[in-house]
């Protein structure tokens, strides 16, 4: 089973998604974070994450196994991030990856932006996890606090916005909700509350799986 897991940044859904991982056995990929390696390295040699040469030379030369995590969670990652993903190949480059990745078995979480739109379009659920433009920001501000980054809140909420906004825009793969995706607001909602929304979700279409994968075949009409 594949689940895609989208929302706009500082959303929950990476934390909602790797809860689901670990809750029924799935493997889990952060897809930000390849495009957060793949900025760090453009930056780190000096260049523009907007020149499309260097950023696919970047992503070409990802190994997903040797990701800093650390440095890919600060703002700089994230700004470098959403440039290199707005470069259409990169996003191509970065794609069989992903694809592979959630064929594996017994199933797979993914949580991005593009999951159940570009990625994995026949995922079995696709959620995209969203909440209000200031509980988000004050989560990311939080989140940067506790990795001694010194930041504040109008500069994370202006450096959410413009990300917000660079993903939307896009020409390729654009922050979207798919129609088949459940809308999961987690504004008011506490981490355990949000954990056990998408639980329940989960549970419902692996049953209608079950349910379908195990109707009886149609007998033929009487003749
Ligand atoms: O989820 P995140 O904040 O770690 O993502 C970092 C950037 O990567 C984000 O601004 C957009 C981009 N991204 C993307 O375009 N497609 C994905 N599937 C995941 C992330």
């Amino acid at each position: 089973m594949i689940i895609a897991v989208d929302g706009p940044l500082a959303s929950g859904k990476g934390t909602i998604a790797r809860a689901l991982a670990q809750n029924f056995g799935f493997h889990y990929l952060d897809t930000g974070l390849l495009y957060r390696a793949v900025g760090l390295s453009v930056v780190a040699a000096g260049h523009d994450p907007a020149n499309p040469a260097q950023a696919l030379a970047a992503a070409q030369r990802l190994d997903p196994d040797q990701i800093d995590m650390v440095a890919a969670r600060t703002l700089a990652a994230g700004a470098a991030a959403s440039q290199v993903a707005a470069i259409p190949t990169v996003r191509a480059q970065l794609l069989e990856f992903q694809r592979d990745f959630a064929r594996r078995l017994p199933g797979a979480v993914l949580d991005g932006r593009d999951i159940g739109t570009v990625v994995c379009p026949e995922a079995g659920l696709k959620l995209f996890v969203t909440a209000s433009e200031t509980s988000r920001a004050r989560r990311r501000l939080q989140e940067l606090r506790e990795l001694g980054e010194a930041t504040d809140f109008a500069t994370v909420l202006s450096a959410l916005r413009e990300r917000d906004a660079r993903d939307c825009a896009r020409s390729v793969a654009p922050l979207r909700v798919a129609p088949d995706a459940h809308l999961l607001d987690t504004t008011d909602f506490t981490i355990d509350e949000a954990i056990k929304a998408a639980c329940r979700l989960v549970d419902s279409a692996r049953h209608n799986m079950v349910v379908a994968g195990g109707r009886p075949e149609r007998e033929s009409p009487p003749e």
